[in-house]
């Protein structure tokens, strides 16, 4: 296993050794910004505010030699079958090639057509009237991505159509959108990889019985669109031919938005920006597979992620865009990172020795800092944060980019360098407070700091730089499942949920009372 490796052991003599040196002793370095940062066309990425120096960074990137990674990334590409539990390849980078396949390009051309017809008030609903609103019904994959997408290319969306994503099969949400939408002018996406999942079928469901109180069957082929690689059972349901769009089961489905699966981004933002985020993906791809480790960001990225993991016990790690329309960011890698790499398998069916994926959390700054960072700064956990901005904002307001951009610089300096006692002590004897009272107060004021950050900057959020952003992180999580031995392509966790949840419902539906829960459901579900 990857902990009996050579680069391993180093680096478990790399962290007793930088244990003993605080954060702000490695910033005093001038030239430290320079030796741990790269740009890329549209990207900085200054990784120079973690617990790390050459010797390390040399050690993490022997681990990355040791694992043979170069060879899993060609294999990646080359389309071997790397989810092996699937016998499957993942070729999500596919999709998104300039020189794209016949059958992936007729799918981008069905995805032009609809969403051309949509965006130009061409595609009428059942009395004629052209289409106001989509609604997006799929859950995980089939709805992360395009739901993040939209939200994060909000500057440039139509302002005609309005695009709604239900993925839980709670009621509320879409009870809610019958109330307002209006069935003639509303059509619907069914977004399915396996057309079996019980959330999307219920709220496709609904929806059908929705639009046919308010019209007959053939108002169906208007109203119902299918992105699935499963479409013989999009057309039992159905939907008409013409409109589902197929993709593969080499996509997997947390990396499906660059497919069928994208079908609302392109309506909401037209084909052409869409092939733009896939352009900034591709970007990505060709920059994971050509640069030296050493300048590589998605695999550095790994590789700090590796080193607070493993070598640290830091097994939470935040993602904080200081950007309000990449709020949804954070859920999306939420399941990228944890549904990809949360396994204790390895390549050879032995269970690991070691920690894997951490778990992933993360809201948009400025809002966290009046939340949640107090136990960043304060608590006793270690959390390292990846830190996302953009320098131009879409938002036209005098000074508001730079109070914004301040911020985010000022969290990553307070959470490196800290505060110490005889600081906070100096300070609140020069604020006049008592020398007892400061004395005592000083110690809550300790900032302990050290704590470790990146900070990806990009020029402007635009379909393009989106693009690159996901990329990096799906081939962050790739390089980190490729040093765990571990297949970041399968979910078999989440099978056995899925099985006792449509057991469940059965004895809901039967009014069985065999548990309290079941019983107090009962008596109180009317
Ligand atoms: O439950 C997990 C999962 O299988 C995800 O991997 C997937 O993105 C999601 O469910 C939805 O699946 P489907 O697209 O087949 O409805």
């Amino acid at each position: 296993m990857i902990n009996q490796s050579q680069a391993w052991h180093k680096l478990v003599k790399e962290q007793q050794r930088l244990n003993a040196i605080h954060l702000t002793e490695l910033l005093k370095d001038s030239q430290r910004e320079t030796d741990f940062s790269c740009q890329i066309n549209h990207l900085l990425f200054d990784y120079s505010k973690n617990r790390i120096d050459q010797s390390t960074l040399q050690a993490l990137l022997e681990l990355a030699k040791e694992a043979n990674l170069t060879q899993h990334i060609n294999d990646l590409f080359a389309g071997k079958p790397v989810n092996f539990t699937e016998d499957r390849p993942a070729l999500h980078t596919q999709l998104r090639t300039a020189k794209s396949s016949k059958e992936i390009s007729a799918v981008h051309q069905q995805i032009r057509h609809i969403s051309d017809r949509i965006r130009h008030q061409q595609w009428l609903g059942y009395d004629d009237q052209s289409i106001t609103d989509v609604v997006n019904i799929g859950i995980g994959g089939s709805d992360l991505g395009p739901a993040l997408v939209t939200e994060a290319l909000s500057a440039y969306q139509s302002k005609d159509i309005h695009i709604h994503f239900i993925s839980n099969v709670d009621p509320e949400p879409l009870a809610r959108l019958f109330a307002i939408l209006n069935p003639a002018t509303t059509v619907f996406i069914v977004a399915s990889k396996s057309f079996t999942t019980q959330e999307t079928l219920m709220n496709a469901e609904s929806a059908r019985q929705w639009l046919l109180a308010h019209t007959d069957e053939a108002a169906i082929s208007r109203h119902f669109i299918a992105a699935t690689a499963k479409p013989e059972k999009a057309l039992a349901f159905g939907i008409s031919e013409e409109n589902i769009l197929p993709f593969w089961d080499w996509v997997g489905g947390r990396y499906s938005l660059w497919s069928a699966i994208g079908l609302p981004i392109a309506i909401a933002i037209g084909m052409d920006q869409f092939q733009q985020l896939l352009a900034g993906a591709a970007a990505i791809d060709q920059h994971f597979q050509t640069a030296e480790f050493s300048q590589n960001i998605p695999v550095l990225m790994a590789l700090l992620s590796i080193w607070y993991i493993n070598f640290w016990q830091a097994h939470t790690q935040a993602v904080m865009p200081y950007a309000e329309n990449l709020a949804k960011l954070s859920s999306y890698i939420q399941q990228l990172d944890m549904e990809s790499n949360g396994k204790s398998v390895s390549r050879e069916g032995k269970i690991v020795d070691y920690h894997t994926a951490p778990i992933i959390w993360g809201t948009t700054g400025t809002n966290s800092q009046h939340a949640s960072h107090q136990l960043l700064h304060q608590g006793t956990l270690l959390v390292p944060i990846d830190f996302i901005m953009a320098c131009r904002s879409h938002g036209d307001l005098v000074g508001h980019q730079d109070a914004l951009f301040a911020n985010c610089l000022a969290q990553a300096q307070a959470l490196a360098q800290g505060k110490t006692e005889q600081q906070a002590y100096d300070e609140l004897m020069a604020a006049k407070v008592e020398p007892a009272i400061a004395k005592n107060l000083a110690k809550h004021k300790v900032i302990p700091g050290n704590k470790p950050s990146n900070l990806l900057l990009f020029d402007e959020f635009t379909p393009f730089t989106i693009g690159m952003l996901i990329a990096i992180y799906e081939h962050k999580v790739f390089t980190q499942g490729i040093i765990w031995q571990i297949n970041s392509f399968d979910q078999w966790g989440v099978e056995l949920g899925k099985q006792l949840g449509n057991g469940f419902l059965e004895k809901i539906q039967h009014k069985d009372k065999s548990s309290i829960a079941l019983r107090y459901y009962q008596e109180h579900n009317n």
